[in-house]
């Protein structure tokens, strides 16, 4: 296990023979910027997820602002979104050139709280953002429900989401768009990177406009980078002189490179493997604490979702004679590395007083970021080291009632 001193590292990474091979060609040949292993990566991508189109960008904040950014070229204006999530959901609505409305999440899921979604909604709004955090799906019948009465687009942040199902159907797929993160700590990872996906064409030859400074190249297969054939569109247009430097959109620098494809092509191949290994270790985490429901609170798959393992939620319960932090050092001192849960973007995170929120104002979000925890599930993860978390919260608890 590669790690920092801990019996239980938070996260780990799976290089594998293949990824090693391309990469080492990629340095041969020279061919490092995007390219052949890109568009072989989004085809196998877009595969894997259903979806006619993934488009891989450098991040995962940069998926879920060229997704929402993407509705410049329809109209759109503000767009709304949850409160509880990683703050880079907030900071990509705030990229895109959007306000966002936050909405608490509900405290049985973690995930958006739709009751609460339609008094959210103003004049303004152009989009609903729900993030299916933890790998937990969103509520997306309701979701979309509300967006087809309400003339809404629906952009999935799936960035924490790899593996996760909804009515048989992968998370990312189901709303206009989806983004996810192929970040080191993800399930499928190129290091840094992230995933556009769509069924709508026009959506993703914006989403390639924009990753690549908002320039009027929109192909799926750029002819000149992947074919290596000559592009007859290039200086087709009169007046524009060539088309790869005629800008069309404010658009971002957000490209993947082949060297990200290459760790992502290897580590596509051990998907399936990984995914059960997670799978198996989140169901013992789960199963495991159903003895300590008393003391903390943790998520359930209901049978309409398939969870995407990406870690192990647990809550402190109001009123216990502990506090997160206890827990979290007795861990620590444990060999366990536990992250704390995010909090309320509006009101638990610097940089968004601008908004004017007070705390108070989203308190599910907020109780979520002062009494929760999260520890990884990861392939270096054996069912002993769970059985040990296991029995080092069990130790915990009886020091502490
Ligand atoms: C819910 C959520 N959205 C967006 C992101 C941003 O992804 P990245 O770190 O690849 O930019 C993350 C990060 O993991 C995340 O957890």
């Amino acid at each position: 296990m590669k790690g920092c001193g801990m019996r239980i590292p938070f996260g780990t990474v799976t290089i594998t023979r293949t990824a090693k091979e391309l990469i080492a060609d990629c340095l041969e040949t020279g061919r490092i910027s995007g390219g052949t292993l890109v568009d072989r990566f989004e085809k196998r991508m877009a595969g894997l997820l259903e979806v006619e189109e993934a488009v891989a960008v450098s991040s995962g904040t940069d998926a879920d602002t060229l997704a929402l950014a993407v509705l410049h070229d329809f109209g759109a204006k503000r767009g709304d979104e949850p409160a509880l999530s990683y703050a880079a959901t907030g900071h990509a609505v705030i990229h895109a050139g959007f306000m966002p409305v936050f909405v608490d999440v509900d405290l049985e899921t973690l995930n958006i709280d739709v009751e609460k979604i339609e008094s959210a909604i103003t004049p303004k709004t152009r989009a609903i953002f729900p993030v299916h955090l933890l790998g937990k799906p969103a509520a997306m019948s309701e979701i979309v429900d509300i967006a087809k009465r309400r003339n809404l687009s629906v952009i999935e942040d799936a960035a924490e989401a790899w593996g996760a199902m909804y009515n048989g159907k992968p998370v990312g797929s189901i709303g206009d768009l989806g983004a996810f993160s192929l970040y080191v700590a993800h399930i499928i990872t190129t290091g840094d990177g992230g995933l556009v996906t769509t069924n709508n064409r026009e959506y993703a030859e914006v989403v390639r406009s924009l990753r690549g400074h908002g320039r009027a190249c929109a192909c799926k297969q750029c002819v000149s980078t992947v074919t290596g054939g000559k592009c007859e569109k290039r200086f087709a247009d009169s007046g524009i002189g060539d088309r790869r430097f005629h800008f069309q959109r404010i658009g971002y620098s957000s490209r993947m490179n082949n060297l990200e494809a290459a760790l992502g092509l290897g580590s596509l191949e051990k998907y399936s493997e990984i995914l059960e290994i997670r799978r198996r270790n989140l169901f013992a985490c789960m199963v495991g604490f159903e003895r300590f429901q008393e003391f903390f609170w943790t998520f359930k798959e209901e049978k309409q979702e398939r969870i995407g393992p990406h870690a192990f939620p647990f809550v402190v319960r109001k009123g216990m004679p502990f506090t997160r932090e206890q827990v979290l050092l007795y861990l620590v001192r444990h060999g366990i590395d536990p992250r704390t849960l995010f909090g309320s973007i509006p009101t638990q995170c610097g940089g968004y007083e601008f908004l004017g929120h007070r705390l108070g104002d989203f308190p599910n979000s907020e109780y979520f970021g002062t009494h929760g925890l999260h520890i990884g599930v990861h392939q270096d993860i054996s069912p002993g080291d769970v059985e040990f978390f296991l029995d080092t919260v069990a130790n915990f608890l009886k020091a502490h009632i």
